[in-house]
């Protein structure tokens, strides 16, 4: 394998030393953007959240500044990952407002309608079975409860359809191809937002 491909690989699971790097950058690279994301997030004053494929958890950090009663529960199947993120937010781990757990969204293992909010940045590209895993989220979530989904990729940008050539197991998906998923996973009104100059889209489903 050439070493940008593994390089760029790590985004699915991130691995070893050139995992730790990719994580690092994730945290910064990705702040914009899942900034963007969350400002879609309207009068919600969610108490339990839950953000799926976490990377280093730096979005799981600004959840907890922009929701200072929530406590954060964060998910990544990468070991690597889950160990960023903790050292990301050790202060918020003492304080009893956030865990980071290694778990795969494939095979989610929470408690059924928990969470107030789910979130997922940058991390629905590698999720196996879209709508299994969908409805998996819609199982920890309460009625009524929201679920964001911050992709920098519509699924027909150039840089999607390059990545999704390089990245085994990647799939950029558009706007029209999550919402089905959505609602077929059982979420009942969706609402959705191309960026105006980038390829970056949100999606926001309620339970
Ligand atoms: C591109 S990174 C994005 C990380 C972070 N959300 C961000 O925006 O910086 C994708 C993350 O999703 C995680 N991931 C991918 N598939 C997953 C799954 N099925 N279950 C849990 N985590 C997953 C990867 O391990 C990786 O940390």
């Amino acid at each position: 394998m050439g070493l940008f491909k593994k390089f760029v690989s790590q985004t699915r699971k991130p691995e070893g030393l050139m995992g730790k790097m990719m994580v690092n950058g994730m945290n910064g690279g990705h702040a914009k953007m899942a900034d963007w994301g969350m400002s879609h997030l309207h009068s919600i004053a969610p108490l339990e959240i839950v953000e799926l494929g976490c990377g280093g958890g730096r979005n799981a950090g600004e959840l907890m500044r922009r929701y200072p009663a929530a406590s954060v529960t964060a998910i990544d199947y990468s070991d690597v990952s889950v160990g960023k993120a903790k050292e990301y937010n050790k202060e918020m781990i003492a304080a009893g407002r956030c865990a980071v757990r290694q778990g795969d969204v494939s095979a989610l293992d929470l408690p059924a309608e928990k969470f107030d909010l789910a979130t997922a940045f940058e991390t629905i590209y590698f999720w196996p079975g879209l709508e299994k895993c969908f409805s998996n989220v819609a199982n920890v979530l309460k009625p009524g409860a929201k679920f964001l989904i911050v992709n920098e990729a519509d699924g027909i940008d150039e840089a999607s359809l390059k990545y999704e050539k390089i990245i085994d197991g990647m799939k950029c998906h558009t706007i029209e191809e999550i919402t089905s998923a959505l609602k077929n996973a059982g979420f009942s009104k969706v609402a959705s937002d191309h960026h105006g100059s980038k390829p970056w889209i949100t999606v926001v489903a309620t339970k």
